[in-house]
């Protein structure tokens, strides 16, 4: 089966536990449009490619914690458009969640989410348990305190930020969870991946907030301009758009040279720099060079 595959399908069977007469249909039908039709599945997508290049000797915990990564992404993006955070009406292409089902329900949308993630991880598991407790704490780590995402978003409540430190956690922690969750679930070595997570992750950011900066809603089917109109810390801000872009293209080069020694090596940094080509617009590449 080929990747996207693996991942939707996981994903369809992680949200079929709400198929259930005792759940509120309102709530799994928030959560089902939370999470489909798709983005671009980029951190899942990573996990996998990570578990290929290490063998992927079970590719049923492989895609449980990819499909977990997807989930709690999903949930921090509910939870991110809130009125109370970006105060977003657009994501994907259409109304965010709270704009389509009403605020209460997109808070428990994006609760249950998180929770869904770890039950799927834990499901998944189950042919090989000893594995489990390496992605439990790899990915716990990635959304929570004192570094992962719940602690990047805190960041926007305090004076003092630094703009690396606000974007490592905020974005660079699950990209690490996928890189790391993906060695973890092939039984191989895990914490080498960590460092190729966290550049991929910060390069995804510095992108993110370059578009924001540049593109339109229609072009990124959610709003532009949202880190000036908030004040947030961002790249563009901080660096100017050549200072983001040149970071961004280093960033890129760290995540490549840091791809650890493993059976798929090659491959894996081949596809890293596709993917990390295609962050930007080619208009906006080439003012880079
Ligand atoms: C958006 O992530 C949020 C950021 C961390 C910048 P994605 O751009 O991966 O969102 P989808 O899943 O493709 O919609
Ligand atoms: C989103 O950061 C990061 C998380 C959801 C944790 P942004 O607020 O910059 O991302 P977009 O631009 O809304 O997708
Ligand atoms: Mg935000
Ligand atoms: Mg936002």
């Amino acid at each position: 089966m080929d990747v996207m595959s693996r991942i939707e399908q996981s994903l369809a069977a992680a949200l079929a536990r709400g198929d259930h007469p005792g759940c509120p249909p309102r709530l799994t039908a928030a959560m089902r449009y939370a999470v489909f039709p798709r983005g671009a599945r980029i951190r899942p997508r990573l996990c996998l490619s990570v578990a290929a290049a290490c063998g992927d000797d079970r590719p049923d915990i492989a895609d449980s914690a990819a499909a977990a990564i997807e989930l709690l992404h999903c949930a921090s993006l509910i939870h991110d458009d809130l009125p109370c955070f970006d105060d977003a009406d657009i994501r994907r292409g259409r109304p965010s969640v709270h704009r389509a089902f009403g605020e209460p329900l997109a808070v428990l949308a994006g609760d249950a989410l998180i929770v869904l993630a770890f039950q799927t991880l834990a499901q998944g598991a189950m042919s090989a348990p000893a594995r489990l407790p390496a992605l439990l704490g790899t990915i716990g780590l990635s959304v929570g305190i004192p570094c992962g995402i719940v602690a990047g978003q805190a960041w926007e409540c305090e004076q003092d930020v630094d703009l690396a430190q606000y974007q490592r956690e905020k974005t660079g922690a699950l990209f690490a969870a996928a890189t790391v969750a993906g060695a973890a679930a092939a039984g191989g070595p895990a914490e080498c991946w960590r460092e190729v997570g966290m550049r991929l992750g910060e390069a995804f950011q510095v992108a993110d907030d370059i578009l924001d900066a540049t593109g339109n809603p229609e072009m990124l089917g959610k709003p532009a301009g949202q880190d000036c109109a908030h004040a947030r810390p961002s790249a563009v801000l901080q660096l100017g758009l050549d200072g983001a872009i040149a970071r961004l293209e280093d960033l890129s080069g760290e995540a490549v040279e840091a791809v650890p020694p493993c059976p798929g090596r090659l491959a894996l940094r081949s596809h890293i720099r596709t993917e990390t080509l295609r962050l930007l617009p080619q208009e906006l590449a080439r003012h880079a060079a």
